[in-house]
C-alpha cells in the first residue's frame, strides 16, 4: 500500500541553465535561384564547380559538434519526490469564493440536491474543487488516504461556508472518509460508507494522485507500480464503483477525472515518463468510459490542469526558484495557475450546463499545451 510517509523529498538543483548561443554556421554560398531547374544545373559535371552544397545529415564539425546535446530539453538531475507527511504543508481552504451572491447566472450551473464525492479531497486541488461544489449547492463526501486531514478539511470547509453565508439555515452536509483508491476493497467500503451517510451519489471527481521524477532507466519499479496504482487504478476503481451505484439506481451522473497536461505533452526539464503515461491513460479512460456509459446517462470528462500552485508545489518551487522560472517561462499566460482556477471548470462539467459534453478533455493550463 502506498504510504506518502515513506517517500523522501529530494530536489536536486537544476543544471545551470544553458545560455542560448547563436552558433554561426560556416558561410555557404547558395546561388541557385528559386526558379532554377534541375536540367539547367546539369550543364557541367565538375562537382567543384557546383555551387549547390551537398546534402548531409552530419552537423558540421566547426559548428557545434563539441556542444551537441547542449539544448537537450530534459535534465535527469532534476528529481522531485513527495515530502513525508510531517513536511507536507497544510492547505488552507479557499477564502471568499463560497458566499451567496445576487448576480444573475444560469440556473443550469447549480448542483443543488446533488451529492458529490471528491477523492484526494483532503488538500490541494481536490480540496478547492470540493469547495466549489459545496458553494454550488452540492452535499459532499471527501475521500482520502489521510483520513484525519480529510476530517479537518471537511470541518474547515463547512466553517468557511458558514462565515461566508451568515444566517443561512440550510447548511451543506459534508463528510470525510478514509480510502486507499488503489485498493478495490477499500474503494468499495468507502462508497458503501458514503451511501450509508448520504443515501446517494450523483457526481464524482477523482483527484487522488501524485507525481514523482526519476529518470526512466532508474525508476524504482515498486514506486512506478504505486504511481500507476493511485493515478490509473484508483481512477478506474472509483469511477466503476460509483457508476455501478448510478446504474443500479437508474440515475444520471457526472464524473470528472483529474488528468494533467502531462497526458498530452512531455514536461521539461524534469523526467517523469510513468506519470505522463499514467495521465494519458486517465484522459483516454475518461473518453472510453464516456462512450461505454453514455446509454446510462453517465457523463465522463477529464480536466487536464497545467502547472498549479498548491501548498505543496509552492513549497517545492520556493525551494527551487530556477525550476519555477523555467516552468513559468513556458506558460503563454506567464504565470502558474491557482487551485481556484479549477472551480468553474469542475462545476461546469458536473452540472447540467455541460449536459451534452462527454468524453471531453478540458485543459486548464494557461495555454501551455497549444505552444
Ligand atoms: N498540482 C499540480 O500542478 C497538478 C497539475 C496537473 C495535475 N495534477 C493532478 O491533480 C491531482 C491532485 O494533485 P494535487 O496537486 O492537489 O496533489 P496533493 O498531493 O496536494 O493532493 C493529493 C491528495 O490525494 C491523496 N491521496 C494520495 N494517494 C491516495 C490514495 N492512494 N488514496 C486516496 N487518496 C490519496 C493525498 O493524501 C492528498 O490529499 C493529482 O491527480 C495530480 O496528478 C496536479
Amino acid at each position: 500500500m502506498f504510504k506518502p510517509s515513506i517517500a523522501r523529498h529530494v530536489i536536486k538543483p537544476l543544471r545551470t541553465t544553458p545560455v542560448i548561443a547563436v552558433t554561426t554556421r560556416p558561410a555557404t554560398t547558395f546561388t541557385r535561384s528559386l526558379s532554377q531547374t534541375a536540367s539547367l544545373r546539369k550543364k557541367h559535371n565538375d562537382p567543384a564547380k557546383d555551387k549547390i552544397p551537398a546534402p548531409t545529415l552530419k552537423t558540421p564539425e566547426e559548428a557545434s559538434a563539441e556542444r551537441e546535446g547542449q539544448f537537450a530539453r530534459t535534465d535527469d538531475s532534476v528529481q522531485i519526490e513527495y515530502p513525508p507527511d510531517s513536511e507536507m504543508p497544510a492547505q488552507p481552504v479557499a477564502q471568499g469564493r463560497g458566499g451567496m451572491h445576487y448576480k444573475r447566472t444560469l440556473a443550469q450551473f447549480s448542483l443543488e440536491g446533488k451529492v458529490s464525492v471528491v477523492t484526494g479531497g483532503a488538500r490541494g486541488l481536490g480540496l478547492v474543487m470540493a469547495q466549489a461544489l459545496v458553494a454550488s449547492g452540492s452535499d459532499l463526501a471527501i475521500i482520502d488516504l489521510n483520513g484525519e486531514e480529510a476530517e479537518s478539511a471537511a470541518a474547515s470547509l463547512v466553517e468557511q461556508f458558514r462565515k461566508e453565508n451568515p444566517g443561512l439555515e440550510d447548511m451543506p452536509e459534508v463528510t470525510a472518509h478514509y480510502a486507499d483508491v488503489a485498493s478495490p476493497d477499500s474503494v468499495n467500503n468507502a462508497v458503501a460508507e458514503v451511501l450509508a451517510k448520504h443515501g446517494q451519489i450523483d457526481n464524482l471527481v477523482t483527484s487522488a494522485g501524485f507525481t514523482e521524477n526519476f529518470e526512466a532507466i532508474n525508476y524504482p519499479f515498486d514506486r512506478m507500480q504505486k504511481l500507476w496504482g493511485v493515478n490509473v487504478d484508483g481512477t478506474y476503481l472509483f469511477a466503476t464503483s460509483v457508476a455501478k451505484h448510478l446504474m443500479e439506481r437508474k440515475a444520471p451522473g457526472s464524473i470528472v477525472m483529474i488528468g494533467s497536461m502531462s497526458g498530452s505533452i512531455v514536461n521539461v526539464p524534469q523526467p517523469q515518463a510513468p506519470y505522463n503515461a499514467a495521465k494519458a491513460a486517465v484522459r483516454h479512460l475518461a473518453a472510453s468510459l464516456a462512450v461505454e456509459w453514455a446509454r446510462h446517462d453517465i457523463r465522463v470528462n477529464c480536466i487536464s490542469p497545467g502547472y498549479m500552485l498548491t501548498a505543496l508545489t509552492r513549497k517545492i518551487l520556493d525551494e527551487n526558484p530556477k525550476l519555477r522560472d523555467h516552468w513559468t517561462s513556458l506558460i503563454p499566460v506567464g504565470k502558474m495557475g491557482t487551485p481556484e482556477d479549477l472551480m468553474g471548470a469542475v462545476t461546469f462539467l458536473l452540472s447540467d450546463a455541460s449536459k451534452y459534453i462527454t468524453g471531453a478533455d478540458l485543459r486548464v493550463d494557461g495555454g501551455y499545451t497549444v505552444t
